[in-house]
């Protein structure tokens, strides 16, 4: 049985439901893949930090974020490290780098991804600040020191468009890519559809855990930027930054506007798209009222589509969860996977 040792930076949905599945699939994962993930160290700023190198109990981590919303009552060896201590110091051989996500600065995660590598660790993120900002040097440091960096759960959280674009479609020749990638605004519009006010519709997203810790970036678009900019950049050789994306976010939309698509047969999504013309890449993101039976008009809720439009294979189309505790916790355990692989 291999033992693969974790430091988790951050502590908040993501990191809770990846301490979710682990707990609840830990025998599946030691009887199927011979391997057992070991929770060695957590640190997050607003509930605190711990490290046992022997390891920390998942379930206690979970039931004190439970009761009281923070880890500062919980017993360990070592407290109160802080996250380049723990991404330094710690006996981890992975950093899971689940930190707030900031696309202006990509900050602190870039640092917590590059102070892991350079000191000899893999890193699996699910945040989109370092892989929109500065994924060539942070995936160049990765190779040049001979560890991994996994991605998947930045676009479309656990269900598996990146690798399916870079390793299963690389020879298709990817031409567009359009789809629904934020589930955020994604679940509003539904909820608005469905008679909601946005401010309720907005709330109960953030309730479910969809929504950024600043839910402006979802809803003004720049969620859905950034990933439409890892799209670009990972599956089609683009060099694409955040400021050249033609982005529009849903807060002008009005519940007339809804109920006008509706009565004309259509339904509004934010959509977003990448087109590959030659060597030039363009990418958007907008507010666009789709037919009905357009493929993406039923995708609901915080479930995303993405279609690859491809030379070899035309239009392949993944459907999937977006956000979400556990779907995004599951992205950082298949990235576990695949590095042990
Ligand atoms: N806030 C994001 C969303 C989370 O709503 O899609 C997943 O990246």
């Amino acid at each position: 049985m291999r033992t693969m040792r974790l430091a988790l930076i951050g502590f908040g949905n993501v990191g809770q439901g990846f301490a979710q599945i682990l707990v609840e699939r830990s025998a599946e994962l030691a009887a199927r893949f011979e391997v057992q993930f070991q929770i060695v160290a957590v640190s997050d700023l607003l509930k605190g930090s711990l490290y046992d190198p022997a390891g920390l109990d998942p379930v206690a981590l979970l039931d004190a974020v439970r009761a009281s919303g923070s880890l500062k009552d919980l017993p360990a060896p070592y407290r109160d490290l802080d996250a380049l201590r723990t991404i330094h110091e710690t006996n981890a051989e992975a950093i899971v780098e689940i930190s707030y996500t900031d696309l202006k600065t990509g900050e602190p995660a870039i640092t917590h991804v590059r102070a892991a590598l350079e000191s000899g660790k893999h890193v699996v993120t699910t945040n989109k600040g370092p892989v929109a900002l500065c994924y060539p040097e942070l995936s160049a440091l990765a190779r040049a020191r001979g560890l991994q960096i996994g991605v998947e759960g930045t676009v479309m959280s656990g269900t598996p468009v990146l690798r399916m674009g870079t390793e299963l479609l690389a020879a298709a020749g990817i031409r567009r890519i359009q789809g629904i990638v934020n589930g955020t605004t994604n679940y509003i519009l539904t909820q608005m559809e469905a008679g909601s006010p946005y401010p309720e519709a907005l709330a109960e997203a953030q309730a479910r855990g969809y929504a950024e810790a600043d839910p402006t970036g979802d809803v003004e678009g720049h969620d859905a930027a950034g990933k439409v900019v890892i799209l670009a950049n990972l599956l089609m050789g683009a060099s694409l930054t955040l400021r050249q994306v033609d982005c529009t976010g849903i807060t002008a939309l009005t519940s007339q506007d809804i109920a006008a698509a509706r009565a004309a047969g259509e339904r509004w999504k934010l959509i977003a798209a990448v087109q590959k013309d030659g060597d030039q890449v363009t990418a958007s993101v907008k507010p666009t009222r789709l037919p009905i039976s357009h493929p993406l008009a039923s995708v609901s809720g915080a479930t995303n589509a993405i279609t690859f439009t491809t030379d070899l294979l035309g239009d392949v189309t993944v459907v999937g969860p977006g956000a979400g505790r556990l779907a995004t916790g599951y992205a950082l355990l298949g990235d576990l996977l695949a590095i042990l692989r």
